[in-house]
C-alpha cells in the first residue's frame, strides 16, 4: 500500500464516520513558546482541547507534518524519523474510549484488512501515587473486540501516557497499537521492548485529566480523544518493507543518494573512507537514511522560511543540514550535494505540500550556501587541528573547542588525529562535553516537550497584543509588513515582521502609541466563523493554508457592528482577552533585526 493510498483510506474511513476533514497546520506552532516545532497534530488544536468551540465540529481528522528531534539517535534505524507525517481523527468532547478504539480497529481490521492475529496493544498500567487507576477500560474493549489477553501489556508513564507539556494542563492514558513484522509464528505474549518484530504503528489518547498546579489528576469536564498513526510506518509494514526508507517518498531520495554516489570519481582521500563503509553494508545503508531523512526535514523546515542560525529552529535546521553533510562526507559526496536532495524531495512532495514548490528557490540557494559555508568551517578547523597537534595531542578542551567554535565533529577530530599518530583525551572531552549539555539541557528543556500551550491570562493577553501591533506596524510601515513568526510567555511578547530598515524612534513611538490608544478605547475582542475566501476577501491577516475549504476562525479587535471600524482582524485559533481594556500598558523594549529583511520586536504588558 503506498502512502498515498493509506492516506485516502483514512480520511475516507473517518469522514464516513462523520469527522470533518480539517486542514495541517504549519512545522512552526504559534503562539506556543514551550516547543520549537510542532510535534504532533495536536498543537494547533490545543484551543480546542481545552473548550473552545471548534469551527468544524467536534469530530475532526486530519494529516499533520511533524518534527520530532528527540529521537534523532535513532534515526537510521528502520522505523525513526525526524520528519514525518501523522494521520490524526479527533474527538473534542464529543465520543470517547468505547468509539476511539472500535474505530481504530475497524480501520485496521477492516479496511487495511490486518489479522487481528497481527496485532497486539499496549494500555497504561496505572500510578498508585497520582491515585490514577490501571486502563482496565480500554484493555476490555480490545479484548471485546477480539484481542487475545496476550496480546495486551500494560506498561508505565513512559510508554502510554501523554501530557502535559508543561507542569499542568489536559493529559490522560493512550493505548497503542502494533503490528507484527516477523517470518516467525507471532508469539503468544506481546512483549514490545524485548521484541522489536512489534511495530508500533497508532496511539490513541484519552486526554481524561487536567493535572493542577499542585500535582493533583483531575477528571476533566471536556473529555478528549487524540489519535496519532504513523503515515510512513504503516505503509511500510503493510507492503511488508522493511523500513520506512523502502517506501515511498523516502525510496526516491535514498535512490538519489545512491545514485549521487555513483556518479562520483571519488577523490583519494575519500576512497578509503568509502572502502570502510562497503565493508560493512550496514553502515553505509544506515548512512544514506540519515542524509534522507535530514535533508528532507531541513527541506521541510526551510519551506517555513527559517534560515540556518545558532539559535532555536534556525539552529536545529543547522544541525540537520551539517549532520548530513558529515554523513555524505563518509559516503564521498563532498560537493553541493544537498539541494540535490532537496529538489528530490520538492519533486516527490511538493504536490501536497505546495510550500515547497513556492519555496523552491530559497530552499536551493540556503541549502548551497550552508553547505559552503560549513565546508569553509571545516577547512579553517582543519588548520586550528594542525596547528593544536604541533604537541602530538588533543586535550580534551581542545577538541571541545574545535566542535563549539569551528563545527568541527568530535569523531572528525579522533579520526584525524588518529591518522597523524595523536592522541585525543577522550575522558576530558567527554566531561566538557557533559557540563556544555547539561547547561544547554537546562535552557532547552522546555522547548522540547511536545505539548499545550500556556492559558495564562498573562499569555492571553499578550496574544491579543501581538493582534494590535501587526495592525498597529501595517498602519505606521506600510502593508508589505506580515507576521514572519511569534514567540509568546507569560512575560512577554516577541513578534517578527517583515521590514527592511531598522524602525526610527518616532515610528515606534507611533506604534507603541496606537496600540495603547486601542487600549485606552476598551474595544471589544469578536470571533466569527468565515470560510478562508470569506476571510482573504475581507482582508483579515493569518495563514492561509487551509486545503479543504473549510471554516475559520477570525478574531477581530473593534467595533464589530455594520459601519463600525475595526482595528485588526486575523486568522487565529485563539483565545483572547475579550475586550483590549483588560491588556494595561503596552511597551516595546526593543527592536531589532531576527533575519535579512526581518525585524524582531520584544513587547511587554506593563
Ligand atoms: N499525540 C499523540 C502522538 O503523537 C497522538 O496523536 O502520538
Amino acid at each position: 500500500m503506498t502512502t498515498k493510498e493509506l492516506k485516502e483510506k483514512y480520511l475516507t474511513f473517518f469522514e464516513r464516520r462523520n469527522h470533518k476533514l480539517i486542514s495541517g497546520a504549519s512545522l512552526l506552532p504559534t503562539n506556543d513558546p514551550t516547543v520549537l516545532f510542532t510535534t504532533a497534530g495536536m498543537h494547533p488544536l490545543v484551543p480546542y482541547l481545552l473548550g473552545e468551540k471548534h469551527p468544524a465540529g467536534q469530530r475532526l481528522v486530519n494529516i499533520q507534518k511533524c518534527i520530532r528531534t528527540g529521537d534523532i539517535d535513532q534515526v537510521g534505524d528502520a522505523w525513526h524519523l525526524t520528519f514525518f507525517e501523522m494521520l490524526g481523527n479527533w474527538s473534542l468532547g464529543d465520543y470517547f474510549k468505547p468509539e476511539a478504539i472500535t474505530m481504530s480497529f475497524d480501520f485496521l481490521t477492516q479496511e487495511l484488512g490486518i489479522p487481528v492475529e497481527k496485532l497486539a496493544v499496549s494500555c497504561f498500567e496505572g500510578e498508585e501515587k497520582n491515585n490514577i487507576p490501571p486502563d482496565d477500560e480500554s484493555a476490555k474493549i480490545w479484548q471485546s473486540l477480539g484481542l487475545a489477553k496476550g496480546r495486551i501489556a500494560f506498561l508505565g508513564r513512559s510508554d502510554n501516557w501523554w501530557g502535559p507539556a508543561g507542569q499542568t494542563g489536559p493529559c490522560g492514558p493512550d493505548t497503542e497499537m502494533f503490528y507484527w513484522t516477523g517470518n516467525e509464528p507471532v508469539p503468544e505474549n506481546f512483549d514490545p521492548a524485548n521484541d522489536h518484530n512489534w511495530v508500533e504503528i497508532w496511539n490513541d489518547v484519552f486526554m481524561q485529566y487536567n493535572k493542577t498546579a499542585d500535582g493533583q489528576y483531575e477528571e476533566l469536564k471536556q473529555k478528549n480523544v487524540d489519535t496519532g498513526l504513523g503515515l510512513e510506518r504503516t505503509a511500510a509494514v503493510l507492503s511488508h518493507l522493511k523500513s520506512v526508507y523502502d517506501i515511498e517518498p523516502l525510496s526516491t531520495i535514498v535512490l538519489q543518494i545512491t545514485s549521487l554516489m555513483s556518479d562520483l570519481e571519488l577523490a583519494p582521500e575519500y576512497v578509503s573512507d568509502l572502502n570502510l563503509a562497503d565493508q560493512a553494508g550496514l553502515e553505509t545503508e544506515k548512512t544514506i537514511r540519515i542524509i534522507a531523512d535530514h535533508l528532507r526535514a531541513a527541506t521541510f523546515i526551510l519551506a517555513e522560511g527559517i534560515e540556518p542560525s545558532n539559535v532555536e529552529q534556525g539552529y536545529v535546521l543547522r544541525r540537520l543540514i551539517r549532520r548530513a553533510i558529515r554523513y555524505g562526507q563518509k559516503l564521498g559526496l563532498v560537493e553541493n550535494f544537498t539541494p540535490r536532495i532537496a529538489e528530490v524531495v520538492i519533486d516527490k512532495m511538493g504536490g501536497f505540500y505546495k510550500e515547497l514548490r513556492t519555496n523552491r528557490d530559497f530552499i536551493i540557494s540556503q541549502l548551497a550556501k550552508e553547505e559552503e559555508k560549513f565546508n569553509e568551517t571545516l577547512k579553517k578547523g582543519l588548520k586550528e587541528l594542525e596547528k593544536i597537534g604541533q604537541n602530538k595531542k588533543v586535550s580534551g578542551s581542545e577538541a571541545f573547542k574545535l566542535f563549539t567554535t569551528y563545527g568541527f565533529p568530535y569523531e572528525m577530530t579522533v579520526e584525524l588525529a588518529k591518522e597523524r599518530g595523536w592522541e585525543v583525551a577522550e575522558k576530558e572531552y567527554q566531561e566538557e562535553f557533559s557540563k556544555h549539555r547539561e547547561i544547554s539541557r537546562q535552557g532547552s528543556s522546555q522547548k522540547f516537550k511536545g505539548g499545550l500551550a500556556d492559558q495564562s491570562i498573562e499569555t492571553t493577553s499578550l496574544h491579543t497584543a501581538a493582534h494590535l501591533l501587526l495592525a498597529a506596524l501595517r498602519r505606521v510601515l506600510g502593508n508589505h509588513v506580515y507576521q514572519k513568526g511569534s514567540n509568546i510567555t507569560a512575560e512577554r511578547l516577541r513578534f517578527d515582521f517583515s521590514h527592511p530598515d531598522k524602525l526610527t524612534d518616532e515610528q515606534k513611538k507611533r506604534v507603541e502609541d496606537l496600540v495603547n490608544e486601542q487600549i485606552a478605547k476598551d474595544l471589544p475582542v469578536t470571533i466569527e466563523e468565515l470560510t478562508v475566501a470569506e476571510a482573504k476577501k475581507r482582508g483579515a491577516m493569518g495563514v492561509f493554508e487551509a486545503r479543504y475549504g473549510e471554516k475559520v476562525k477570525v478574531y477581530s479587535i473593534g467595533d464589530s457592528v455594520p459601519g463600525g471600524q475595526v482595528f485588526s482582524q486575523e486568522i487565529c485559533g485563539g483565545p483572547h482577552a475579550t475586550q483590549t481594556g483588560e491588556l494595561g500598558h503596552f511597551k516595546i523594549q526593543k527592536e531589532e533585526s531576527s533575519s535579512s529583511g526581518v525585524r524582531r520586536i520584544k513587547a511587554i504588558l506593563e
